[in-house]
């Protein structure tokens, strides 16, 4: 009897065991494509990613400035940057400046020795924008927003009033980015059709360069200008119904389609437990019919 009573205990020892082991060999066939699946996308994603954000903002960084200093006694252009942040309160243009590349057009303008003159607006004048101003423009626009302060002629205080209107920028037409430059008695207005300035200091003046100070950004109207919001959204509306209703069938197509592909692997995976199942129990089974035999054969 006892001998009988340590068989079935045998047995259903057995049986548990194949149960456990059946149990883990489920999971870790299901687990293994999910995380290779996870990793694939991810992998894709980083070189997209890569290039399209740093093209435009390194070259600049690359400090052909600080070197000017050293050229500057073999007759070198006025380093404009150097100016500025000697005068003070200008860092956010200098940033501006050099990281839109003007800074390096400045340089090569007043190498072949053309002259200029360059609006600089304090750091007051870009705080005083509203928030987020700078960050919404793209690099092009950015580029024409710095060229729009700069002339590309020298003019002193006294000759302004020698200009007609709209005076020319270094911004790519006055059709869209005029400047109008109006002389009153002792100040010298600048109006940019968003924007009144008068100039309120100059920074550094010699034959060939003027920088003066203005206490407001100049504002272009062909990047800040009140754009009218087109009216027409209701002739959209009613061709997508339509066109939606034929979008919906072919897109319900393609979901059954990705339906099958989902399924393929799972069915995988049912198939090899299956396998694993049979596999086990037919063990299960002989253990069970030995185990029969042995507990019959005790009587
Ligand atoms: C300007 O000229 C100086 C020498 O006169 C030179 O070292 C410098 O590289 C030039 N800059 C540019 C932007 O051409
Ligand atoms: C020119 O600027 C001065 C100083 O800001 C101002 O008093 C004057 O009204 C301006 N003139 C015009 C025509 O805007
Ligand atoms: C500039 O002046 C011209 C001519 O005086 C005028 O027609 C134009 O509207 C002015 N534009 C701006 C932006 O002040
Ligand atoms: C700029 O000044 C002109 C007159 O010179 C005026 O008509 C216009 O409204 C002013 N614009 C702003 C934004 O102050
Ligand atoms: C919109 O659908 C109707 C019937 O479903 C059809 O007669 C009509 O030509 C369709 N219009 C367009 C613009 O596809």
């Amino acid at each position: 009897m006892t001998r009988s009573k340590a068989l079935i205990s045998l047995s259903f020892l057995l049986f548990y065991f194949y149960h456990t082991t059946g149990a883990t060999l489920a999971q870790s066939p299901a687990q293994a494509p999910s995380k290779s699946e996870a990793q694939a996308p991810a992998k894709a994603q980083t070189p997209t990613k890569a290039p399209t954000s740093q093209p435009v903002v390194e070259p600049p960084s690359e400090v052909p400035l600080v070197q000017a200093p050293p050229h500057k006694a073999l007759a070198g252009p006025t380093d404009v940057s150097k100016v500025l942040e000697k005068a003070g309160s200008f860092s956010v243009f200098i940033r501006l400046l050099k990281s839109t590349s003007v800074s390096i057009q400045i340089e090569n303008q007043l190498n072949v020795s053309n002259s200029l003159t360059i609006f600089a607006p304090t750091n007051g004048a870009f705080s005083a924008l509203k928030a987020g101003t700078l960050n919404t423009l793209s690099t092009e626009q950015k580029v024409q927003l710095v060229q729009y302060h700069i002339l590309p002629t020298m003019v002193s205080l006294q000759n302004f009033q020698t200009l007609s209107n709209p005076v020319r920028t270094q911004a790519s037409n006055t059709n869209d980015y005029p400047l109008n430059v109006t002389v009153e008695g002792n100040y010298v207005n600048i109006s940019t059709g968003i924007v009144n300035t008068t100039i309120s200091g100059t920074v550094y003046e010699d034959n060939q360069l003027a920088i003066y100070r203005v206490d407001k950004v100049l504002l272009p109207l062909g990047i800040f200008a009140p754009k009218p919001k087109p009216l027409a959204p209701s002739p959209t509306p009613v061709k997508p119904s339509n066109e939606s209703s034929s979008s919906s069938s072919s897109s319900t197509s393609s979901s059954s389609s990705s339906s099958t592909f989902d399924n393929s692997p799972v069915a995988a995976v049912d198939a090899s437990m299956a396998l694993s199942v049979t596999r086990n129990g037919m063990a299960s089974v002989a253990v069970f019919v030995v185990g029969t035999i042995l507990f019959l054969g005790s009587f």
